[in-house]
């Protein structure tokens, strides 16, 4: 866990890519036969998670999946293209960009559905973080979306302090109103 930075392993993000195809099903869709959001989001995971395996080569866990757009319906019978790679790999954790077409089968038509950004963090066996090698953007796209996931790290930090300033503010509103008869 603690080997020095110019110790620790390189992978690109063309070794991260990973690619998942499903169709949809009646048990996939709402009363409307469109795609169901949670089930769009367990996808969603699913292919995050293997580009997240790819790069650190050992057990992950989803800590975040914090940005998420429904830009279209996906109906009964459509073909789902879900694509991932690591935009940026930290100590333990990495964020994982994930985008997700449709395709009607009939048509032949494609088109973009979602977009998601993931954080999966590396454990051992026992849970245990461990460090994940270093990522090397290459092309300008992968150069962008580094610099982005680094912006968007800090973003999530700030809110995460937020959320933890606000339940403790409520955990002690609740504490002083419980001590009222
Ligand atoms: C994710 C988890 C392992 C982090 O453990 P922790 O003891 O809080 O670890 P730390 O606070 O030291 O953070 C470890 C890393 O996780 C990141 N992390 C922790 N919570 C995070 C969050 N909510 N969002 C984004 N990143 C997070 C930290 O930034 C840190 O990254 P770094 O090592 O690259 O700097 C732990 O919270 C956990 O096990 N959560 C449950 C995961 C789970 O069950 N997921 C669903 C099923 S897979």
């Amino acid at each position: 866990m603690n080997e020095p930075e110019s110790d620790r392993i390189v992978r690109t993000v063309a070794s991260t890519q990973s690619e998942m195809t499903e169709i949809i099903l009646p048990n996939d869709t709402n009363t409307l036969g469109n795609l169901l959001g949670g089930r769009l989001m367990h996808f969603i995971d699913l292919t995050g998670a293997m580009a997240a395996y790819r790069h650190s080569r050992t057990h992950v866990v989803t800590a975040a999946m914090d940005h998420i757009d429904f830009i279209r319906p996906v109906r009964l019978g459509d073909l789902l293209t879900l694509k991932s790679s690591v935009n940026r790999a930290f100590t333990s954790s990495m964020e994982v960009g994930v985008k997700v077409w449709a395709e009607n089968t009939r048509t032949g038509g494609i088109v973009h559905v979602a977009s998601a950004y993931l954080v999966f963090v590396a454990v051992d066996e026992h849970g245990r973080l461990q460090n994940v090698p270093q990522l090397l953007p290459e092309t300008p796209d992968e150069i962008r979306r580094h610099a982005d996931a680094l912006r968007r790290r800090e973003h999530r930090e700030r809110e995460n302090a937020r959320r933890h300033r606000e339940r403790l503010a409520t955990a002690e509103q609740d504490a002083t109103y419980q001590g009222k008869p």
